[in-house]
């Protein structure tokens, strides 16, 4: 007997893109697109079972198996690097992840740089990579806000159209590394229902290139 896949989705946008990209793929799922507050959904005949969950969380579901494959952005993997399978790229969610300061900015060589960011390990191994020491001042949210308020001075954060570093008086004044989203797989998962998990990810490979 076929085994069921279950699939965390991103809640947002990118989940909502890549449902569509599942459904095309043969992957549907009818009742996800009913709406109430139901997180989980599935379609036995399909053998697909959807849940969405917080896009950060993704990673957790599938690297404790709770979820067999997810779609995660590529910044979660390097900043938490999972112990997963990544499986594809999805040619969409396209992001990057810079440094970013107030205009007219100029590092002092030799001085200890403030770096607000939600992603602490990346901008560590960005600058150790650099010989720079730095300071990590973590936040949650609304990074760009930290330098204008003197709390930090440049930023480490994801840079989409550039809309809100430019509302802030802020510039990228680095690039660190190119984001996307990406299909995960649970190891175990992947090699016991190897055969189900490559029908999803090849039907996904083909509907990115339709998109593309
Ligand atoms: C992300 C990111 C930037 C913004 C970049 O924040 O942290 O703030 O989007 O997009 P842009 O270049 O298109 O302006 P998000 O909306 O996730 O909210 P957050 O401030 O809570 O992190």
């Amino acid at each position: 007997m076929r085994s069921m896949v279950n699939i965390a989705l991103p809640k947002g946008r990118l989940g909502e893109k890549t449902y569509a990209m599942l459904k095309n793929a043969g992957f549907e799922c009818p009742s996800i697109e009913e709406t109430n507050r139901k997180l989980v959904f599935e379609n036995p005949e399909k053998g697909v079972r959807y849940f969405w969950v917080k896009p950060s969380d993704v990673a957790i579901y599938v690297e404790r198996g709770s979820a067999d494959i997810g779609i995660v952005g590529k910044d979660i993997l390097l900043e938490y690097k999972p112990d997963v399978y990544e499986l594809l790229d999805m040619g969409m969610g396209k992001c990057k992840m810079a440094v970013a300061a107030p205009k007219g900015y100029k590092d002092i060589p030799g001085s200890t740089i403030r770096v607000a960011t939600k992603f602490p390990t990346i901008a560590s191994k960005h600058y150790s990579s650099k010989g720079k020491d730095i300071d990590i001042i973590k936040l949650n949210g609304s990074i760009e806000i930290a330098p204008l308020l003197g709390l930090s001075d440049v930023i480490v954060d994801i840079v989409e159209t550039g809309s809100t570093l430019k509302a802030n008086n802020l510039e990228v004044i680095e690039d660190i590394v190119p984001i996307s989203a990406r299909m995960i797989a649970n190891k175990a998962a992947y090699k016991f229902k190897n055969q189900e998990i490559n029908a999803i990810r090849n039907g996904l490979e083909i509907e990115r290139g339709e998109i593309q």
